[in-house]
């Protein structure tokens, strides 16, 4: 089906700075958007060298095939970079996302097994039950039946995936005050900006930022719920549980046959119930913000659900069939992609594209950039799912579009993410209609994951003929 009869969308962006920015507009841009200090070139060369502020060159790479040769081809060659692990370690220390080399290579050969496609089909129930609650919570706002109430989706989405990582992750053992665990969390993220900005600029860590104090709370208070969910299933004796955190208990290293430090199952645990909820959450309410504003798409994903679902839970042998609200999540995560930068850094001197780049010189890949690119995207700008009908898609380079990432440090939860996200998604647009209200431009600004600035305020309305809720099957019950 093709939307080329209906008016274009072309929802918001960002206007590039002016480079090099002096070092203190560098600083308050970064503070308030660090995505806002990727410069112009980024979106219209293959690779580019700027200077950011006075004195500190970057290099943005956003050409397919040197992007091949960094993440696929000489993945052993790069590190992530000092930065992120300073952005990151506080609270996800040396897990899976945040170290590298044998100890990467471990942790993330223990974990996939986890995020098997079988696995991750067998976590559908869950989703579907985690959208069901969500609608339920937007039911008992609704005064009356078919009134639209006004929502914070972005805050609502955060909620359900919650639900869902916990559920799917933790059975039975979810911490007592999840609220307590995402407040903090969202807490630390809302300071990263000026990590960022003081680590591109060397400045030392222990520099004092003013959101410094309130951050370092937040992370302790973080780690110390995620260390309460480990000691609660160990004194419930129940390491024998075939879930994460029962695996991560029962796991041994391949060389010495030793098992997780205490610090370790922290870091992988808190990075799953971060990274695997917080991107999602933000993929979702993208989505449903394009939605809002392409009400003919919601009709679409509408009638495809009808068909292909009826009014019945949606189950996993329904996925491939929808087609249409698969191809929706794709564009709005090529807009909007939940994690818009990734960094390298080479372990050995290297040319890439003809920049001598130095060892422990970082390079970063602006997915956010590389999905707008002027070379690799035909008007970039516009919203238009049918990019993604199956031979327009089998055209695109693997590394052109990319949410994910790339290569071997490809998103773990990737599969997880897509599945869950079209549970989620056609449950919630069979239930409701989402409103824009005709002026919320939410700028994308990046926390490590990309926000919308403002939230992301929509009118949802239940439809009449959604299904009534079926029976709880929670699997923390
Ligand atoms: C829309 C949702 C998601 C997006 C856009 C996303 C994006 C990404 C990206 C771009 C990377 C690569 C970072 C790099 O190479 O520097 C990554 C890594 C990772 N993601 Fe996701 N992610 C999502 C959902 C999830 C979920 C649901 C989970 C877990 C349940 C998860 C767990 C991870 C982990 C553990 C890594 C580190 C992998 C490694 O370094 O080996 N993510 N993600």
């Amino acid at each position: 089906m093709s939307n080329a009869s209906l008016a274009p969308l072309y929802p918001p962006t960002l206007t590039p700075p002016e480079v090099p920015l002096g070092t203190l507009r560098f600083l308050k841009r970064c503070a308030e958007n660090p995505l806002a200090t990727i410069p112009a070139c980024a979106y219209s060369e293959p690779v580019s060298s700027v200077e950011p502020a006075r004195g500190f060159r970057a290099i943005w790479i956003c050409d397919p095939d040197v992007l091949e040769q960094v993440l696929v081809r000489d993945a052993g060659r790069y590190r992530k970079t000092p930065l992120e692990l300073r952005v990151f370690a506080p609270v996800i220390g040396k897990g899976v996302l945040s170290s590298d080399g044998a100890d990467w290579r471990w942790q993330r050969r223990l974990l996939a097994p986890l995020f098997r496609p079988s696995e991750v089909l067998s976590y559908v129930p869950a989703m579907a039950a985690a959208a069901d609650e969500q609608i339920a919570r937007w039911r008992e706002a609704a005064h009356a039946p078919g009134q639209a109430v006004r929502h914070c989706i972005e805050a609502d989405m955060t909620l359900a995936t919650y639900a869902v990582i916990v559920r799917t992750m933790l059975f039975g053992g979810a911490p007592k005050d999840v609220n307590a665990v995402m407040a903090a969390g969202k807490s630390y993220l809302e300071a990263i900006p000026w990590v960022l900005a003081y680590g591109l600029l060397n400045l030392p860590s222990w520099l004092p930022h003013p959101a410094m104090f309130k951050q370092r709370r937040a992370a302790k208070a973080f780690r110390k719920s995620v260390a309460a969910i480990i000691e609660d299933r160990r004194a419930r004796s129940a390491s024998a549980a075939d879930d994460l955190l029962g695996r991560l208990l029962a796991a041994r290293d391949p060389e010495t046959d030793a098992p997780l430090t205490d610090a370790l199952l922290v870091d992988n645990l808190a990075t799953l119930l971060e990274a695997g909820h917080e991107t999602t959450a933000k993929a979702l309410a993208w989505t449903l913000y394009l939605l809002a504003r392409a009400p003919h798409w919601q009709d679409l994903i509408r009638a495809e659900v009808a068909a292909v679902v009826g009014t019945s839970r949606i189950e996993a042998r329904h996925l491939d069939q929808l087609a249409v609200t698969e191809r929706v999540i794709k564009e709005a995560m090529r807009l909007y992609p939940a994690a818009p930068v990734m960094g390298r850094t080479p372990t050995e001197a290297v040319d890439i594209a003809g920049y001598h780049v130095k060892a422990g010189e970082p390079v970063y890949m602006p997915i956010y950039a590389i999905h707008r690119h002027k070379l690799l995207w035909d008007d970039p700008n516009r919203f238009d799912p049918d990019r993604f009908l199956p031979e327009r898609e089998a055209a695109l380079k693997r590394t052109q579009y990319m949410p994910f990432g790339g290569g071997p440090r490809i998103c773990l939860g990737a599969a997880f993410a897509m599945v869950e996200a079209k549970v989620l998604l056609a449950s919630f647009v069979r239930a409701a209609r989402f409103d824009w209200d005709g002026q919320h431009l939410p700028e994308p600004v990046s926390r490590v994951t990309l926000h919308p600035k403002g939230g992301m305020p929509l009118g949802v309305t239940l439809l009449d003929e959604a299904p009534t809720r079926p029976p709880n099957v929670l699997l923390n019950s």
